[in-house]
């Protein structure tokens, strides 16, 4: 439901048995450890990666997935409470995921479910599995240069105020050591008081401002984020951000060390006078991004594996690809 239900121990756990997963997510091989059990997909506001992830996920495990996706689509928009709907849907599951647009929905849905539930994003509160698979490809990305998970300097970029990955990224990164962190954002939309009060509290240095080029020279990290239009009053205020802090080929070659990496979590926005993160570094060896997604399918698959209490036997169910 949130990072904070982590220790350092338990990250270390859960990659882990997501180094494990690769032969299953390219497909060199299958497994029916959850052959029968049942997933409910559950995504009251819109996604592509986490929603497809998670059911690919569960698929690759052997398992089969039921979906409800958009609030029109289930009984919610006839004002069922997320109390009976948990009770119902966790009657024909044997663990949900589940996306809410309200902070805090995603807690009170479990508590009411007879069976384990994984947050997909609550409102601009938090985006656990997100922060796991970010953390888990910062963490393949420094042992690329030779570096650990402790020790390393990152720029967070854009709508850090409502952007649910990055907080929940942020929480995970204080049980490490020695994170040097820089939030580069309007002064409107900068990160939570909290969260950067956390950061100190666990001994990070944390440095806020509104300068992009002047802040990203000497970090391993940019993770540039989109302005979450969805969370603004109205269209008009989130276009006043728009394309403010836009990170393309030209500034990233000018300001970042070479072998910068390049993370986002993904939708950016594509539209020409939004895009915050060019196409023009599409091709870029630093860009991440479809690093980041590939890498979502491993830490599910684990998460899954773990809660349901099968990662031991995934080798054991396996067979030879057929196809
Ligand atoms: N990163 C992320 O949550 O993407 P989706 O909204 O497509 O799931």
């Amino acid at each position: 439901l949130s990072v904070s239900q982590f220790e350092r121990a338990d990250i270390d756990r859960v990659f882990g048995v997501a180094d494990t997963m690769g032969p299953y997510a390219r497909r060199e091989k299958v497994t029916r450890v959850l052959e029968g059990a049942i997933l409910g997909n559950m995504f009251l506001e819109p996604s592509t990666r986490t929603r497809l992830s998670f059911g690919a996920a569960f698929n690759l495990l052997g398992g089969m997935v039921r979906e409800t996706v958009g609030i029109t689509a289930s009984a919610m928009a006839k004002g069922e409470s997320l109390y009976d709907t948990a009770r119902v849907l966790s009657g024909y599951s044997d663990i949900i995921c589940m996306r809410h647009p309200q902070a805090g929905s995603v807690a009170e849905f479990a508590a009411a479910s007879r069976v384990p539930v994984i947050n997909g994003g609550d409102g601009a509160n938090e985006h656990p599995t997100q922060a796991l698979l970010d953390l888990y490809t910062i963490r393949k990305e420094l042992a690329g240069k030779g570096r650990a998970l402790d020790d390393f300097r990152i720029a967070m970029i854009g709508d850090l105020k409502h952007g649910r990955t990055v907080h929940s990224l942020c929480k995970l990164l204080c049980l490490f050591e020695k994170v040097q962190l820089t939030f580069i954002s309007p002064p409107e939309l900068a990160m939570p008081d909290a969260v950067v009060e956390q950061l100190r509290a666990a001994g990070h240095q944390v440095t806020v401002t509104d300068q992009l080029e002047a802040s990203i020279a000497h970090v391993d990290i940019v993770y540039s984020t989109r302005i979450q239009e969805e969370r603004f009053a109205s269209q008009e205020e989130a276009n006043l951000y728009r394309g403010r802090f836009r990170l393309n080929r030209e500034i990233f070659t000018r300001h970042c060390e070479p072998n910068t990496v390049i993370m986002h979590p993904l939708p950016r926005d594509s539209r020409a006078e939004a895009n915050e993160l060019d196409t023009d570094l599409n091709e870029h060896p630093s860009l991440a991004i479809f690093r980041q997604t590939d890498n979502g399918l491993l830490v599910r698959m684990a998460l899954f594996a773990m809660l349901l209490g099968v990662e031991g036997d995934v080798d054991k169910y396996a067979r030879p690809v057929r196809w």
